[in-house]
């Protein structure tokens, strides 16, 4: 037994049962809340995540506002790169910089090896911290990127349309790319182990820009490291979600990460990709951001649409197809996440209970 008051996101994520689908929003801390707004006026982006008490008071928030299942803790993933030795900065509505982009050898030898306890050691205070204002509510989840998806940023210094950059030094240097991705696939280990010592109760892994690679690639320079962080994490019970975004085409591939839960974006139909699983993970998604921008009525109908495609049974974990959209209506997410508590109990009836009726 878990001492959380709302363990319904870890059973479900173990696959066990559940009385209802439990739900989170990825990037529920963030602009589209007023109060997220309201602090963000004072620090900046990365003040608030190196203040363990600020990113501690934002990670509560969508608990006490949405009341979505489970917590997520505020930070970002750009912070390991930062801890490596890259110069972050967030530009207001151009995101992510690095002024230092990794291009080559010497660069790459710059790159330092990091000790999350010492490095990243206000993240580990903001769990902490986190977790005991929370107090046993809903269970905390840590996060990281993938190798690939931090590569991305450190090799293109932004976010990119063709990641021309980053593409011509996995086709021209693929050795110096696997040897940042090595030097990655260390520290995200490191840091995600870091995380549940602090304390959290999952990791999810995002691999924001894995969609961008063909198949082979995606395995080449994506998923086997991912596989190798998984097995090198110090981890009891925590589990570990995996969300490639797009892709999508061999969730088997995905599965044999060793992930616990694979995250889907809402272009795959999760009933299907539940069939070809046969229960080797569960699933976590698969709502269309977008959404969010139409009326209750068409809101609750798509959430019943992914509801039905998972079907009846438990290892569902609701949430969007990726990253809450900063513009919507804090009401609607609150509604989304009531339509989920509200229409999801009849997926969950005992199957002898169900035959009687
Ligand atoms: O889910 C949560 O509530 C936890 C917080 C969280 C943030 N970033 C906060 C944030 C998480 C899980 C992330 C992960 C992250 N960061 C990813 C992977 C997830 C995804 O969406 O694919 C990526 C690619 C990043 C890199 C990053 N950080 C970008 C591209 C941006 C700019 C985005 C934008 O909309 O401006 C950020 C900044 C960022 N990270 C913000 C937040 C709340 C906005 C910062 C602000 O307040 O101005």
């Amino acid at each position: 037994m878990s001492n959380l008051q709302n363990d319904l996101f870890l059973r479900a994520c173990r696959r066990e049962e559940t009385e209802r689908t439990p739900v989170w929003i990825m990037r529920q801390a963030g602009r589209y809340l007023p109060q997220y707004r309201m602090i963000r006026e004072k620090a900046d982006f990365l003040t608030m995540c190196k203040t363990p008490e600020l990113a501690a008071q934002v990670t509560l928030q969508p608990v006490d506002i949405i009341g979505v299942d489970a917590a997520i803790i505020f930070s970002d993933i750009l912070v390991i790169p930062e801890a490596m030795g890259m110069n972050l900065e967030m530009h207001e509505g151009k995101g992510p910089m690095f002024h230092n982009p990794v291009r080559t050898r010497d660069d790459v030898s710059r790159l330092k090896r990091i000790d999350p306890w010492k490095d990243l050691k206000y993240v580990m205070d903001a769990v902490s911290l986190a977790k005991k204002e929370l107090n046993g509510r809903v269970p905390l989840i840590g996060f990281s990127g993938s190798p690939w998806t931090l590569l991305t940023y450190m090799v293109e210094g932004k976010g990119s349309k063709n990641f021309s950059i980053v593409k011509k030094l996995i086709y021209n240097y693929p050795s110096l790319a696997h040897e940042i991705l090595n030097k990655l696939t260390e520290a995200v280990a490191d840091y995600l182990s870091a995380k549940i010592e602090a304390g959290v109760n999952a990791v999810q892994i995002f691999d924001t820009w894995g969609g961008i690679l063909s198949p082979n690639d995606f395995e080449e320079f994506s998923l086997q490291y991912v596989a190798k962080i998984i097995s090198l994490m110090k981890r009891k019970k925590e589990p570990v979600i995996f969300f490639a975004k797009g892709v999508n085409y061999d969730p088997t591939k995905l599965a044999s990460t060793g992930a616990d839960v694979l995250g889907l974006d809402w272009t795959v139909d999760i009933g299907k990709v539940r069939n070809i699983l046969q229960g080797k993970t569960a699933l976590q998604g698969n709502l269309d951001p977008a959404v969010l921008y139409a009326n209750k009525e068409k809101i609750k109908s798509e959430v019943i649409k992914v509801l039905e495609s998972y079907g009846c049974g438990n290892g569902h974990i609701f949430n969007l197809g990726h990253g809450i959209l900063p513009d919507v209506e804090p009401e609607n997410a609150k509604a989304l996440v009531d339509f989920v508590k509200k229409e999801s109990p009849r997926f969950h009836v005992k199957e002898s209970l169900n035959k009687g009726t």
